[in-house]
């Protein structure tokens, strides 16, 4: 009975309205039909009489003839016919046939006549998917995407329609896309693992480096193909180079069984918001200003964003007190504080924390038995390595030892940023650390419903936590490609909070690490009432009236939270050093007429 299934069900073309709307009914009671008198005659071979013979032949030839009408089917239709000789099922093209369902469903029971009625709709999705809110991506940079077409026209025709050539995307934290050149040594290895025959070739090693061709081998020899699904956690080789990397960091025992790689610490950050959240009474602690991947994901998910401020006055500093406030706050409108996120260094402030300060937070979760979830993804991206030096909150915790034990730590980490800059292969990992072993089988079960995080991410994971090391042949052009990133990142930090804090009510904290500046613009009373009178943000209206003059994209400082009657805009420092100056140059031309034109 089941091959019957398949050999009817494969007559009808899934993709043919004809098939599915009008021939549904009519091939449903064929189906049935035939299906009993082939099985009728195929078990009783003595009674097979001529009549039976002729009613089997007259139902096979009407169907024949009405899925021939079917023209998108045609040559499925002859294949099938040659199917039914056969008798065996189509995999391929197999639906699984009930005849209850097909009658039940939604679309027989409607009137064909009337227009087809979308069963997805604005009104019925997710309500939570339409109000969160992801600024980095948002309105600014659809109407900076419609401006690029602009001037994709005015390159065409040679005509001058706008009074720049480019946009500056300065967005978001995506350094590739602002011409930052990969490391060689990643490039190459990844290369080698993505093709067996070039790393197999006789003449590999007249092109690539021998420490290259040699960590290609020994990771492809771990991996085995980059096509294939790895392990949920990621491959075993991996895990166990950022266990070590975490270890020579930190100087503590890092295990790899703690360790999940995921595609960015983006996925890593959603997993375990996803875990803390069950409904609007679970509330997450997030910075303001924050990075809103954590707002977007909180509403997303159905919790609670339960803001602490961070104080510009103090360079952005975080106050125990600000999150004493904050906890008692939530508490008292019946919301249970799950979680406290910090982002160090930070985005989109760029603050650094010190050792003393990332102290009384650990305390600080401890007394209130919250998870501290730690996003150091800008690490390698901290400008004050002499006075404030990067410090993990694992290292933190360790060396508090007894007084924080027990303390749920989870720590994450990417590709993405630093010196390395590999947006685009997205690779990551989160480090947990005093989660309990349910949990932690519970995130595991997370990771592979997700099957596995993908495999070329992992491979730059590895080479970033396993760069070349001294004697290595491909060593000294590693340091050099890393230093000048990181130098220059460092001067055009330099330049950019030096333009701005040069403009008319404009401050902006120097940054200390990440790739940020976030500039506090104080504007006049008289731009502030056209923005409201435009339905906009005064900030976003800012952004949008720069973005229109020179082409430069920001994000207004109200996608990240800000406090109530302050407007900032985030830029990144990202474009080369040739651009930047040039990128402050047009900003300083356009504030000054902006500021002019509403005196
Ligand atoms: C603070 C912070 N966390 C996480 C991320 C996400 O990084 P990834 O590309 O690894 O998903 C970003 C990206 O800009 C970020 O700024």
């Amino acid at each position: 009975m089941t091959i019957l299934n398949h050999v009817i069900a494969t007559w009808r073309n899934p993709n043919c309205d004809f098939c599915n709307n009008s021939n549904r009914l009519f091939v449903s009671k064929i189906q049935f039909n035939c299906k009993f008198l082939i099985l009728f005659i195929l078990m009783n071979p003595i009674f097979f009489s001529f009549s039976n013979y002729l009613i089997m032949l007259f139902l096979l030839v009407y169907y024949i003839s009405r899925t021939l009408t079917c023209n998108t089917y045609l040559g499925r239709s002859t294949k099938l016919l040659s199917t039914l000789g056969n008798i065996k099922p189509n995999t391929q093209t197999t639906i699984p046939l009930n005849t209850n369902n097909i009658l039940n469903t939604k679309m027989d029971n409607q009137d064909i006549s009337t227009p087809y009625t979308k069963s997805l709709t604005l009104d019925n999705m997710c309500p939570t998917v339409k109000t969160a809110q992801y600024a980095v991506r948002g309105e600014l940079v659809i109407r900076a995407e419609n401006i690029a077409h602009l001037l994709e026209k005015q390159k065409k025709e040679g005509t001058k329609l706008l009074p720049f050539n480019e946009i500056v995307y300065c967005n978001i934290g995506n350094p590739q896309q602002l011409k930052q050149q990969p490391i060689s040594f990643f490039r190459q290895v990844l290369a080698l693992c993505e093709c067996p025959e070039l790393l197999n070739s006789a003449h590999v090693d007249k092109v690539f480096p021998a420490d290259a061709i040699a960590r290609a081998r020994e990771l492809m020899a771990s991996i085995g193909n980059t096509g294939a699904y790895s392990g949920s956690q990621g491959v075993a080789s991996v895990l166990k180079s950022v266990a070590a990397f975490i270890e020579s960091r930190d100087g503590h025992a890092a295990d790899p069984s703690n360790i999940f790689l995921t595609d960015g610490a983006s996925v890593a950050v959603q997993r375990m918001l996803r875990l803390l959240i069950r409904d609007r009474s679970d509330g997450i602690m997030i910075p303001i200003p924050q990075y809103p991947l954590y707002s977007a994901t909180i509403e997303l998910y159905g919790g609670s964003q339960l803001g602490y401020y961070l104080n510009e006055e103090s360079g952005w500093g975080l106050e125990a007190s600000e999150l004493e406030r904050s906890y008692n706050d939530a508490v008292s409108k019946g919301i249970t504080p799950r979680a406290l996120v910090i982002i160090n260094p930070g985005n989109p402030t760029g603050q650094t924390l010190d050792a003393a300060n990332m102290r009384e937070i650990v305390a600080f979760c401890h007394r209130k038995r919250i998870v501290l979830l730690a996003d150091e993804v800008y690490q390698e991206n901290v400008y004050v390595k002499e006075t404030k030096p990067f410090v993990s909150f694992k290292k933190v915790v360790m060396d508090m030892g007894k007084e924080v034990e027990g303390l749920e730590l989870v720590s994450f980490h990417s590709v993405s940023k630093g010196f390395v800059g590999e947006c685009g292969k997205r690779g990551g990992y989160m480090e947990l650390h005093g989660i309990t072993n349910e949990v932690k089988a519970e995130i595991y079960k997370l990771a592979s419903i997700g099957l596995c995080p993908n495999v070329t991410g992992q491979i730059v994971v590895d080479l970033m936590v396993r760069p070349p090391v001294a004697g290595e042949q491909s060593y000294d052009t590693y340091v050099k490609e890393r230093d000048t990133i990181f130098d220059s990142l460092k001067r055009r930090a330099n330049l950019l909070a030096a333009a701005l804090n040069g403009l008319e009510g404009v401050t902006c904290n120097q940054p200390e690490g990440a790739m940020y500046a976030f500039p506090q613009i104080r504007l006049p009373a008289r731009a502030i009432e056209e923005a409201k009178a435009n339905g906009k943000a005064p900030d976003a209206y800012y952004c949008i009236q720069l973005l229109e003059a020179t082409g430069i994209c920001v994000v207004p400082g109200s996608g990240f939270g800000q406090k109530d009657g302050t407007y900032h805009f985030r830029t990144t420092f990202l474009p080369s050093e040739q651009a930047i100056q040039g990128v402050c140059t047009r900003i300083a031309d356009f504030h000054k007429n902006f500021m002019a034109k509403y005196k």
